[in-house]
C-alpha cells in the first residue's frame, strides 16, 4: 500500500499531464479549468479512487485516469456550487464566476463533466458498464442533493419543515455518495467482488456524512485562512445546516432566531452582524459540541462497516488512518 502524499502525488502527476502541459484553445473555456484544478484541493475522491483499488491489487495505474475522473467530476459542482451559493471565495483564491463571470463558470463547468468522461472511456470493457453506472447514479444523486440544498434555503424551521432526517438525505446525495463511489470504483477497478466493493461503498457513505457535517460545522467556527471559504457564508444564505436545524430545536426564544432568519443584509457590515448574532445563539446552545457528537456518530458507523469487510488487519487500519485524517481536518 502507498501513503496518501503518495496518492496525492499520482495524481497531481495526471493534473499536470491532462491539463497543464496541454494549452487547449479557446483560452476562455480553458482557463478556468486549469484554474480551479491549480488553486489547489485535498484531492480525496482519487485519493480514496486509488487507496481502493489498491486495497485490492498492486497495480493501480488502470485507475489514475477513473480517479481523476472523479476530480474533475468533484471540481466541475465546485463551479456551479459557487454560482449558486453566491460564494466569493474558495480555496483562498477567488471563485472561477468572480474571477471571470457566471457564463465562463458555467460552461467551463460543462466542459469539465464531458472531460470527466472522457477519462472514464478507456477503462477495461469488464468494468466499463459497472462503472459508468455507479458514475451516472451519483452524478444525478449529486443534482438532486443540490437542489434540496436549495430547497430547503426556502423553508422555515419555524414550522419544522427541514426534519434532520431529510438533511442528512440531502448531505448524503450532494456530497456523500460521491466521496462513497469513489472508494466503490476504486475497488471494482482493484478487482474486488460486488459485496466488498459495496460495504465499501457504506464506509463511505457515512465517513461522507461525518465529512459534510464537519464542513458545516467550519463554515461558521473555521479559520477562513485554513478553510480557503468565505466564514459565514452558510448563515448568510440561510442554508439548513445541522447546526441551525439543532438551534431551532433547542431554542426557547424562536423570534431571536427568526429575527436573523428574516434579515437579509446588503452592506459587508450587516452581513457581519447576522453572521456574529447567528454565532452567540450558537455558542448559547453549545451548537459547536452536538454537532461534533453527530460528525463522531456518523465516523463510528463509517469504522462499523469496516468490520464487515474482508481485508486483513493492516489494510482495514489505512482506511482507518484515512477516516481519521478527515475527523481532523481544519480545511
Ligand atoms: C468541498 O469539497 C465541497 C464539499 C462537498 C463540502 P472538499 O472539501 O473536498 O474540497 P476541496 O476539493 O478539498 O477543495
Ligand atoms: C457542496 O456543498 C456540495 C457540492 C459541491 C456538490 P457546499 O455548498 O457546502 O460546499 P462548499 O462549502 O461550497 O465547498
Ligand atoms: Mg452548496
Ligand atoms: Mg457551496
Ligand atoms: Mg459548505
Amino acid at each position: 500500500m502507498k501513503s496518501l502524499a503518495e496518492y496525492r502525488q499520482i495524481i497531481e502527476n495526471e493534473i499536470q499531464k491532462q491539463f497543464f502541459d496541454i494549452k487547449k484553445q479557446p483560452k476562455e473555456l480553458f482557463e478556468p479549468i486549469e484554474y480551479i484544478l491549480a488553486i489547489g484541493g485535498k484531492r480525496l475522491r482519487p485519493a480514496l479512487c486509488l487507496l481502493a483499488c489498491n486495497l485490492f491489487s498492486h497495480e493501480i495505474e488502470h485507475a489514475v485516469k477513473p480517479a481523476l475522473a472523479l476530480e474533475t467530476f468533484h471540481n466541475f459542482t465546485l463551479l456551479h456550487d459557487d454560482i449558486m451559493d453566491k460564494s466569493d471565495m474558495r480555496r483562498g483564491n477567488a471563485t472561477v464566476h468572480k474571477k471571470w463571470n457566471e457564463n465562463t463558470a458555467i460552461l467551463s463547468g460543462d466542459a469539465m463533466m464531458i472531460l470527466a468522461y472522457q477519462m472514464l472511456e478507456g477503462i477495461e470493457n469488464k468494468y466499463l458498464a459497472q462503472i459508468l453506472s455507479i458514475f451516472n447514479q451519483t452524478s444525478l444523486d449529486v443534482c438532486i442533493g443540490q437542489q434540496l440544498d436549495m430547497n430547503f434555503e426556502q423553508l422555515s424551521l419555524q414550522k419544522n419543515e427541514v426534519p434532520q432526517s431529510e438533511y442528512i438525505e440531502m448531505i448524503s446525495k450532494k456530497t456523500s455518495v460521491l466521496l462513497a463511489a469513489s472508494l466503490q470504483m476504486g475497488a471494482i477497478l482493484g478487482g474486488a467482488s460486488a459485496d466488498q466493493s459495496e460495504k465499501l461503498f457504506q464506509f463511505g457513505k457515512n465517513l461522507g456524512i461525518a465529512f459534510q457535517l464537519q464542513d458545516d460545522l467550519l463554515d461558521v467556527f473555521g479559520d477562513e485562512a485554513v478553510f480557503g471559504k468565505k466564514i459565514g457564508g452558510d448563515i448568510l444564505a440561510n442554508k439548513k445546516t445541522f447546526l441551525l436545524i439543532k438551534a431551532y430545536e433547542l431554542i426557547e426564544n424562536k423570534q431571536v432566531l427568526n429575527h436573523w432568519i428574516q434579515f437579509f443584509p446588503e452592506r459587508e457590515d450587516e452581513k457581519r452582524k447576522k453572521i456574529e448574532g447567528v454565532r452567540e445563539i450558537y455558542n448559547s446552545l453549545k451548537i459547536k459540541d452536538l454537532t461534533e457528537k453527530e460528525i463522531l456518530f456518523f465516523f463510528n458507523n463509517a469504522l462499523a462497516e469496516l468490520e464487515n469487510l474482508d481485508l486483513d488487519f493492516n489494510k482495514k487500519q489505512v482506511l482507518k488512518d484515512f477516516a481519521n485524517h478527515l475527523l481532523n481536518r481544519q480545511k
